[in-house]
């Protein structure tokens, strides 16, 4: 018996590439924990991401800032452990690059040591350009993330970015600057729709947005936004609620507060 997995479909670099060649969509979805990764690696998707959104999805944090390389690399192993088919990326935590390139070639590669993801992802454009060249040189995988950048929120608040036409040049300038430092894919965060498109149209590599709109190469979304979990906010605007899960388990804990009260269970 061969020592690895029979996985022939495994979603690889090569095959988003095609993907984005052929005019397919990429799909995209945050994990967080084992039985979340078994769930969104068995929904076909392409990418299933740890996302540093684990601060303010699992965690209960304001932002994604106090997410540490622990806490990454916590969480990254479970998804990893759930995870068969799909491309598994991981988001490098707040200060785990933004240093210098030999500490960020470090973290990504313990990263990528210790969780087995098969690629890393990380916030900014033209600034972080040279540490993804230095990245890639070490035979590690980036997935860009440009527009709205989470952990900038203190600089750049939770606003759409590239709205004016000096923004809309930067986001250009940055989602160029990425490709050429050898980035597979870039995330598109929250820029407005056209601006997305047309950057799509200009790289070569596949886009994947979150609130930018249809003409990406591929979306992704925050799992617990899209299955309705979090019984205490209103999801953003470009979120679609495919359930309402977080109401069928609080349904779920009250009928069993009630049985038992009641002494109807056991
Ligand atoms: O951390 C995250 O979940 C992300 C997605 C929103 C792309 O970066």
């Amino acid at each position: 018996m061969s020592a690895y997995p029979d996985v022939t479909d495994k979603v690889t670099l090569a095959s988003l590439a095609q993907k984005k060649r052929r005019g397919q969509k990429i799909t995209a979805l945050t994990a967080y924990d084992y039985p979340t990764a078994l769930l969104v690696d068995g929904s076909g998707v392409d990418i299933a991401l740890v996302g540093d959104s684990l601060g303010m999805e699992e965690l209960g944090y304001d932002t994604t800032l106090p997410v540490t390389m622990e806490i990454m690399l916590h969480h990254a192993k479970a998804v990893r452990r759930g995870t068969r088919r799909a491309l598994l990326v991981v988001d490098m935590p707040f200060l785990s690059y933004q240093v210098n390139a030999d500490e960020a070639v470090r973290s990504a590669g313990r990263l990528m040591q210790e969780s087995g993801a098969g690629a890393v992802k990380l916030e900014g454009g033209v600034a972080v350009a040279p540490t993804i060249r230095r990245l890639v040189q070490a035979g590690i995988p980036v997935m860009a993330h440009i527009g709205f950048t989470p952990q900038s929120v203190h600089q750049i608040g939770l606003r759409k970015q590239g709205k004016d036409e000096a923004g809309a040049a930067q986001v250009r300038e940055d989602a160029q600057a990425v490709q050429d430092a050898g980035a597979f894919a870039v995330v598109l965060e929250l820029i407005p729709d056209a601006l997305a498109a047309q950057i799509t149209e200009m790289l070569t590599i596949p886009t994947v947005g979150i609130g930018a709109g249809a003409g990406c190469d591929g979306q992704v979304l925050v799992t617990s936004d899209l299955i309705g979990l979090r019984p205490d906010r209103t999801p953003l605007r470009h979120v679609r609620q495919y359930a309402q899960v977080g109401a069928e388990i609080a349904r779920a804990l009250n009928a069993y507060r009630e049985e038992v009260e009641a002494g109807q269970f056991p």
